[in-house]
């Protein structure tokens, strides 16, 4: 069985990377309905070698399309507007944004981590893709918690322009040109508060009362939705000068009676679905924003035990945050909906 795909914000980069995972998955698709605004309605995008015309996203065009699945990614005000246009066409959501993901009757899903909550989906119609960082963090605390069981996380991202889309993307790059022909003070800052080249920037997204920001905010509840667990989160997030791909430094902490056992935590990191360990600091081998671009793995590596509490283990990890953390995870929620929907 074929179905008919509507992808929300066709013309971002992250709706880009959706025709290209599509594509690659061999997604079971009938017709593929790229929607965005006025703006670039009429204009073309490619898939699978052939250009298709960009629709104008209305209330209408869902049912017009006979849109069965659709994947929203053009912001959240976007997607508090328009999902219900697609739910009452008949389709199921898979949102992008932070707009669904905390109510409680829309499940938030990373596939390896939590498939079995995708069975909740028709509370809302909508299934909520998590934030960059969350995926790519809980899919490795997802194996050290069945091995050890986690109490508390911190953590400090490196986050990439790409999580700000394309303006972000092409605002470093164009912050670099400007430095290298020595007019960088007279750069466009748009996309973030402060220059990002030769920067980096410790906020992402708006402050919240408790002196945290609210992306920091989404991994504490976002992390606990997934692991159905209240295990303590302290994030500090930053935007760093790299064009694709988060990097996340990691400390956890399990109950006091556990031994870390390095080896173990190696062992179950390297059996987890999607994550591969590179760690041999002897020669230089660990994630790396470069080596995790244009991949679907999360990458694992200087994985340490801490040296004053031997309940506490470190490491680093990094994933592409437009596929992982976006365009991928949504396919694989997409793709695991159908084997469940259809008992295949
Ligand atoms: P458009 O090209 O019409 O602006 P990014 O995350 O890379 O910045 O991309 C955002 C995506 O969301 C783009 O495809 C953009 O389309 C789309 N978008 C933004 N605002 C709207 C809107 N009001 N209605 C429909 N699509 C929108």
């Amino acid at each position: 069985r074929k179905f008919n795909v509507a992808v929300v914000g066709a013309t971002g980069a992250v709706g880009e990377e959706l025709f290209r995972v599509i594509k690659e998955y061999n997604f079971p698709i009938n017709n593929l309905v790229p929607l965005a605004s006025s703006r670039s309605a009429g204009s073309k995008v490619e898939y699978n070698g052939k250009e298709i015309t960009v629709l104008e996203l209305t209330k209408t065009c869902f049912e017009e399309n006979e849109v069965e699945i659709a994947f929203f990614s053009a912001g959240g005000s976007v997607s508090e507007e328009y999902a219900k246009y697609a739910v009452e066409a008949g389709a199921v959501v898979i949102d992008n944004t932070s707009h669904f993901r905390m109510d409680p009757d829309v499940p938030l899903v990373v596939p390896e981590v939590n498939p079995e909550d995708i069975a909740s989906w028709k509370e809302r119609g909508i299934i909520a893709n998590p934030n960059c960082s969350t995926i790519q963090m809980v899919l490795s605390l997802k194996p050290l918690d069945e091995l050890y069981g986690i109490k508390r996380v911190d953590v400090s991202t490196y986050q990439a322009v790409s999580g700000a889309g394309k303006t972000g993307m092409e605002e470093l790059v164009k912050q670099m040109q400007d430095f290298f022909a020595f007019r960088l003070d007279e750069s466009e800052k748009k996309a973030f508060a402060h220059q990002i080249a030769l920067n980096v920037i410790p906020q992402i997204d708006v402050p919240q009362p408790n002196g945290f920001t609210k992306e920091e905010m989404k991994m504490v509840n976002e992390t606990q939705k997934i692991l159905h667990k209240e295990i303590q989160v302290a994030a500090t997030c930053v935007r760093v000068p790299v064009l694709r791909s988060h990097s996340e430094s990691i400390s956890v902490t399990f109950d006091e009676s556990v031994e870390v056992d390095v080896n173990k935590v190696r062992e179950v990191l390297e059996k987890f679905e999607d994550v591969e360990v590179i760690d041999d600091l002897q020669n230089n081998a660990y994630p790396m924003p470069i080596i995790s671009t244009d991949t679907d793995i999360t990458y694992v590596g200087r994985i340490r035990r801490d040296v004053y509490q031997q309940n506490i283990v470190h490491f680093f990890n990094v994933a592409d945050q437009v596929r992982v953390g976006a365009a991928t995870n949504a396919v694989r929620i997409a793709l695991k909906w159908i084997e469940m929907e259809n008992d295949i």
